[in-house]
């Protein structure tokens, strides 16, 4: 089969198109015949090796050779005590542990996998598993976020943001939507009631505080980010450097404990079969998936690096068949 496949960390150019073999379940696992893949920061990180976090497991050369966590496809084959699904059934997953998406098949754990949304496309189902969790538990689960509360969303025009925007929106929160220039407009056409721009201003200098801050591109000291909150009010390190990721770590479950705010990193559960709540909301019209920019397998490398420019607005997605 065809994959893209990289064998050190660097920029987009040390992927290639190569012909691999065609893995063969193990026991628990589907083989899936891959027809979406959506891309996440989570790819464009494992492929620079930046943050540190991304090298877990492979310190000087990356452990899985084939990037792509969000597919949507079709069973081909299952494995031995793989019994949930039979061939010729459409599904989706976040295989973020895995990879392997960016792949005319993949071999995914069946406990990882669930029924794709009946009359879903492939590239919308594809774009949902991890920006969908990220957004749905960071809003809703953890975020808690109820009517009339201040919500800011730090990095809100990527894939995440897109459906944390609406989504906080629908809970009826006032919105601000944080990410550069480019994406200003579109943080407002999702909903955002007020947009900031990263390269211009510094959100935590403004004197302004919210109930919740979602920070999916998180780089400032912790002190600055509880100064943002409101009493009571919570944050929640998505993703973003590794200083920040420690001093939340550490620092944050004491620090603002005072003032009954909560600091703390948002660990994402991963699923989709946790995202029933978004998928029927987007399947009733009241959450949209924006897709930006659709690439073939071929343009993989392409579709990184318009990425890691910080052009996408909302999901870029593969279309692998
Ligand atoms: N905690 C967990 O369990 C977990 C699980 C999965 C993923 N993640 C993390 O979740 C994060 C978000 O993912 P995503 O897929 O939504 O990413 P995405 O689509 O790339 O969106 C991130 C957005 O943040 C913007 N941004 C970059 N630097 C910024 C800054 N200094 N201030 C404000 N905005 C900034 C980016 O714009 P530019 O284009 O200008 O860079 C981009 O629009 C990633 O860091 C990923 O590693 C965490």
């Amino acid at each position: 089969m065809k994959a893209v496949v990289y064998r050190r960390y660097g920029m987009p150019d040390v992927l290639g198109l190569a012909d691999v073999p065609t893995p063969v379940p193990r026991d628990g696992e589907v083989l899936v015949q891959v027809h979406a893949v959506s891309l996440n920061a989570s790819d464009w990180e494992a492929l620079r090796g930046k943050p540190l976090y991304s090298r877990i497991g492979g310190p000087f050369r990356p452990r899985h050779h084939i990037l792509g966590s969000d597919i949507a496809g079709r069973v081909e084959a299952v494995g031995l005590n793989a019994t949930r699904f039979r061939p010729g059934e459409d599904v989706f997953a976040d295989i973020l542990t895995h990879m392997g998406g960016f792949a005319e098949s993949v071999c995914v754990p069946e406990t990882a996998l669930a029924s794709m949304p009946v009359g879903m496309a492939y590239e919308e189902a594809a774009a949902l598993p991890q920006a969908g969790a990220i957004a749905l538990q960071g809003i809703q689960d953890k975020g808690r976020v109820r009517p009339g509360q201040k919500v800011l969303i730090n990095g809100a025009g990527g894939g995440s943001g897109m459906y944390a925007i609406q989504l906080a929106k629908l809970n009826g929160a006032e919105v601000t939507g944080v990410d550069n220039t480019e994406k200003l407009e579109f943080m407002r056409s999702l909903g955002a009631d007020h947009v900031i721009d990263y390269t211009r201003e510094d959100f935590t200098r403004t004197g302004r505080t919210y109930d919740l801050i979602l920070d999916l591109a998180a780089h400032h000291p912790v002190a600055a980010y509880k100064g943002s909150l409101l009493p009571g009010g919570r944050y929640l390190y998505v993703g973003g450097s590794v200083a920040t990721l420690l001093q939340v770590l550490l620092t944050g479950p004491v620090l603002g404990r005072a003032e009954g705010k909560k600091i703390r990193i948002l660990a994402v559960r991963q699923g989709a079969q946790h995202l029933a709540p978004l998928v029927e909301l987007c399947q009733a019209g009241k959450i949209a998936t924006v897709i930006s920019r659709r690439y073939r397998l071929s343009q993989v490398s392409e579709a990184l690096r318009y990425l890691g420019e910080g052009h996408a607005q909302g999901k870029i997605v593969v279309i692998v068949k």
